[in-house]
């Protein structure tokens, strides 16, 4: 039969007595004292005055104390728990106001410093790369031109003598702006740029046209339907192959460096004759990558050189279309793309990032690229 626990044994519930409350209670304090911030003192305060700390275990065992002793133990238990709890929030209040200091202290602003109310942005890389070729240009007496985005197609295309039934015309290349027999396109290449030169000016002619161009190609990593090039082109009495390598090395070295090789490749356009593409020798693997198959390179795919831009001396039958007399003038002239060039140029890797906008890409220029 259970009843009133009369014969209680103080051992058994030692921990209730007086001397192990307060030995108890001075542990509490000295650790309570000892944190030193407030995760400190959380872990003391679980430690001391959780369901688990040696109070709460003792608290436990008042009812197996008899009736007498009940009381007594209550109200020492009452008023250790008390101390520890005051203890606790004095401590923790000692310690918010340190942390508070400490932030104030820490995360003081100087409001009396100046701003940069208005960041500044970056100019386009593509537009600084445009002025640059145009300097290197003028620096050799050629005048920048320039001609309208949207082009009549005898321009872009017959005046150049891209026939009309050439593969270039349709409309998977050619933005037509309204249909196709309308005669009106968006330029799908700066050589236009050139038959206005040569219809506007006297000869002899020297000049460089960077512009907008327009393919129907989706953007992607290597593409993208407005996109830029730089034409050039010379038309003088006596002008030869040499002059236009000589022209494009020039250039090349001003754009990658000293020293950066050029090579002429045989290819075909139809408004030069001879026409080539220019080369340039990989400017990663500088050709080591040729044969060497310990060392290849992913810029030029171990080839040794990277296609840069066309080239070529101008066609006589586009000089006659201009009225120039091609039994005495000849040409030279070249088109490639800037955003290549760019990619060469500065190691963009991705042709969104020209257009996407994103003032992070052109900040990485400055002001000047
Ligand atoms: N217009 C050509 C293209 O878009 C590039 C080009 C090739 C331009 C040869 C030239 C040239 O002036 O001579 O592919």
């Amino acid at each position: 039969m259970s009843g009133p626990n009369t014969s209680f044994d103080p051992k058994q519930v030692s921990a209730l007595g007086a001397e192990s409350v307060d030995a108890v209670v001075a542990e509490a304090l000295t650790a309570i004292a000892g944190a030193t911030n407030l995760t400190e003192l959380k872990d003391v305060r679980l430690a001391h005055a959780g369901d688990r700390s040696p109070l709460a275990l003792a608290n436990r065992e008042i009812g197996a104390l008899p009736p007498a002793a009940k009381a007594d133990a209550g109200k020492r238990m009452g008023i250790a728990r008390g101390q520890i709890k005051d203890a606790l929030d004095a401590r923790e209040a000692d310690l918010q106001a340190l942390r508070d200091a400490q932030v104030l202290n820490e995360e003081t602003v100087d409001v009396t410093l100046p701003v940069d109310r208005s960041p500044m942005g970056g100019r386009h890389p593509l537009t600084t790369l445009m002025e640059r070729i145009c300097d290197v240009f003028i620096a050799m007496g050629y005048d920048v031109a320039e001609g309208p985005e949207v082009e009549a197609d005898w321009v872009n295309f017959d005046a150049l003598n891209v026939p009309p039934d050439h593969p270039a015309r349709t409309m998977q290349d050619t933005f037509y702006v309204e249909s196709p027999d309308s005669g009106v396109v968006l330029r799908t290449q700066t050589s236009p740029i050139q038959i206005r030169a040569m219809l506007d000016r006297d000869v002899p002619i020297y000049v460089v046209a960077p512009g907008r161009v327009f393919r129907t190609d989706e953007l992607d990593a290597t593409h993208t339907p407005v996109f830029h090039q730089v034409e050039g082109l010379a038309v003088d009495e006596g002008l030869t192959m040499a002059d236009l390598k000589g022209t494009l090395d020039h250039f090349a070295q001003e754009m990658f460096g000293a020293g950066i090789r050029t090579r002429l490749r045989p290819s075909y356009f139809p408004f030069t004759e001879p026409s080539a593409e220019i080369d340039l020798q990989c400017f990663v693997c500088r050709g080591e990558s040729i044969g060497n198959s310990d060392k290849p390179c992913r810029t030029c795919g171990s080839e040794g050189w990277i296609e840069w831009g066309g080239c070529g001396m101008v066609n006589p039958r586009v000089l006659t279309a201009v009225g120039i007399d091609s039994s005495r003038y000849r040409g030279f002239a070249f088109g490639m793309g800037i955003e290549r060039t760019l990619m060469f140029r500065n190691g963009v890797t991705d042709m969104r990032d020209m257009v996407e906008g994103d003032v992070r890409f052109t900040r990485a220029f400055g002001l000047e690229s």
